[in-house]
C-alpha cells in the first residue's frame, strides 16, 4: 500500500487530493494549522512561517505532495516576507527531509512562473514571471532543483497548473444563480483564464503520484478565454441565452497576461494527460 503526506491539507488542493488518493486505498496524512483537524490522527499541525517547525515530526511517506501556500498575488505583495518563508523557505526545508530519505517530492508550481506575454509556454519554455507570488513559484523550483541534484536520490515533480476552478466557487454560484433566474450578469472581457476544474486536477495529480516519471508537467484547459466568454459558455450549459452575459472593461490592466494557456506536450507524452476539454469543464462545474 503506498503513502502519502499532504503539505497544506486543508486548502482547496490538498484537501480534495487527501480525500482522492484516501478512497484510492492510499495511507494519507495532512498537515493544517486547524486544532479541531489535528485532533484525528491522520492529520498534524504544522506551520509552515514557525522557523522552528521541526520536520522530523513529519511521516516519512512514500511521497510529500507541496500543496500549501500563500495563495494569491495580493496576499503575497501584502505580506512578502511571510510569503517567502512560507512559500520557498519551508517547502525546501521538507524538501530536503524527504530528500534524505530518498523520497518522492510533488511540488505545486503555479503558470505564473510565465510572463504570457509572447507565446504559449510549454514544459520546457523559459520561465519568466511578472508576479511577486510568480517569483516566489519560480524560486521555489529553481531552489528544490539544486536541493535534488545535491543530493542526487529521491525525485522531484514540479506540476504547473492553471486557474482551478469548482462548482461551489463564489463567483460560479452567484452566476449559476442569477442566469438560471434570467438575471443579466457582466464579465471581464480582456482577462484571459484557461481554467481546469479541481477534478481534473486531483485525478491528473493521482497519475502524476502513480507514475516514475519526475520532472515538470503542465496542467491546462484546452481554450484561452476572456471571463466575458466563460460565462457565455456557462450560460450556453445551464440552457439559458448568452444575451444574460454583459462584457465589462477592467480599469487597472497592469500585470494582465496576455496568455493564460499552457501547452502540455511533455505531460501529454510521458503521462497521456490531455488539456481538459472546455465541455468536461462545463460539466464539473454546472
Ligand atoms: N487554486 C488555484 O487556482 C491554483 C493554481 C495554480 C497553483 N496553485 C498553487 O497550489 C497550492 C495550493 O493552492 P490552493 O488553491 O489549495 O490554496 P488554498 O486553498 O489557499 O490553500 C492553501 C493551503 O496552504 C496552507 N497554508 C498557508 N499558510 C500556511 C502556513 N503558514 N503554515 C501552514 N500552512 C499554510 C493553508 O492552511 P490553512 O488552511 O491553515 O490556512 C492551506 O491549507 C498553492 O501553492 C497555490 O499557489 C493554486
Amino acid at each position: 500500500m503506498r503513502s502519502a503526506l499532504i503539505i497544506g491539507g486543508s486548502g482547496l488542493i490538498g484537501s480534495n487530493l487527501a480525500k482522492k488518493l484516501s478512497e484510492l486505498g492510499w495511507v494519507t496524512y495532512k498537515t493544517s494549522r486547524s486544532q479541531e483537524e489535528c485532533n484525528l490522527e491522520s492529520v498534524i499541525y504544522y506551520d509552515l512561517s514557525d522557523p522552528l517547525a521541526d520536520v522530523e515530526i513529519l511521516p516519512l511517506t512514500d511521497i510529500v505532495i507541496l500543496c500549501a501556500g500563500i495563495s494569491t498575488k495580493q496576499a503575497c505583495e501584502d505580506a512578502p516576507s511571510l510569503a517567502y518563508a512560507v512559500n520557498v523557505g519551508a517547502p525546501i526545508k521538507i524538501a530536503q527531509y524527504f530528500f534524505q530519505n530518498n523520497r518522492k517530492v510533488i511540488f505545486i508550481s503555479s503558470s505564473a512562473v510565465f510572463h504570457g506575454s509572447k507565446t504559449v509556454a510549454n514544459e520546457l519554455s523559459k520561465i519568466c514571471p511578472q508576479t511577486l507570488y510568480g517569483w516566489l513559484k519560480v524560486e521555489a523550483e529553481r531552489s528544490l532543483q539544486k536541493l535534488h541534484i545535491l543530493h542526487g536520490q529521491g525525485s522531484l515533480v514540479v506540476v504547473r497548473p492553471t486557474k482551478v476552478f469548482w462548482k461551489e466557487l463564489d463567483l460560479l454560484s452567484k452566476w449559476r444563480c442569477a442566469l438560471i433566474n434570467h438575471q443579466h450578469i457582466s464579465a471581464f472581457n480582456q482577462v484571459l483564464i484557461s481554467p481546469i476544474s479541481i477534478e481534473y486536477l486531483v485525478n491528473s495529480l493521482v497519475r502524476i503520484a502513480q507514475s516514475h516519471y519526475s520532472g515538470v508537467f503542465h496542467l491546462s484547459g484546452e481554450l484561452e478565454l476572456s471571463f466575458y466568454n466563460f460565462a457565455c459558455s456557462l450560460a450556453s450549459k445551464l440552457g439559458v441565452t448568452e444575451s444574460l452575459v454583459g462584457g465589462e472593461e477592467r480599469l487597472e490592466e497592469i500585470n494582465i497576461p496576455k496568455h493564460a494557456l499552457l501547452a502540455m506536450d511533455r505531460t501529454s507524452k510521458l503521462l497521456g494527460i490531455t488539456p481538459q476539454s472546455n465541455e468536461e469543464l462545463m460539466r464539473a462545474l454546472v
